[in-house]
């Protein structure tokens, strides 16, 4: 039996490893929250960057005296945290109770049949992340969503099917 011993090359260039290294860095030494800890740090690293890359964990560490152990204990505790990077996209539909009461139900279905989803997660094709949230802040406009944190409100099922398509397009034009 022969066992694939390949070297694993990783693809990412030195300077984007350091840009990362720099970013998460910057999101730890400059929280904005009173009280810095392990769960405020990686709070400021996945604000900054969407996820908690592998490189955060011994930063996060580090600064907060902690061990390693211990980060991943509280990283991986919390399921908001997601540890790939996320989609181009951030599609969010609200389905707390004031929208809920007013339709929410059928723009989450047909928010979910555009991107071909079964619920929260990323497209296959990654352009976009879709969560549910549970108030966008916005309840006199319910229902409400969201597409990378601009507001559509009093929306219709028909009206998100149609910027999620606006979406796409657009995703498909830049990217000629
Ligand atoms: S409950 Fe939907 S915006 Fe507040």
């Amino acid at each position: 039996m022969s066992s694939d011993i390949t070297p694993k090359i990783d693809p990412t260039p030195d300077s984007e490893k350091q840009d990362l290294k720099d970013r998460i860095n910057k999101a730890v030494t400059t929280q904005k929250r009173p009280t810095v800890t392990v769960l405020s740090s990686l709070l400021s690293i996945e604000d900054e960057l969407g996820y908690i890359p592998d490189e955060a964990i011994s930063i996060v560490a580090e600064y907060n005296n902690s061990t390693i152990n211990e980060v991943w204990g509280v990283a991986s505790f919390y399921p908001n945290f997601r540890f790939d990077p996320p989609s181009k996209n951030t599609v969010e539909v609200c389905w707390g109770p004031s929208c809920h009461l007013v339709g929410a139900t059928d723009v989450i279905k047909a928010v979910l049949d555009e991107l071909e989803l079964d619920g929260e997660g990323d497209t296959i094709d990654k352009i976009a992340t879709f969560k549910f949230n549970t108030c966008l802040g916005a309840c006199p406009q319910a229902p409400v969503m969201s597409i990378n944190h601009r507001m559509y409100g009093k929306i219709s099922a028909k009206q998100a099917k149609s910027h999620i398509l606006e979406l796409r397009k657009n995703i498909n034009g830049s990217d000629k």
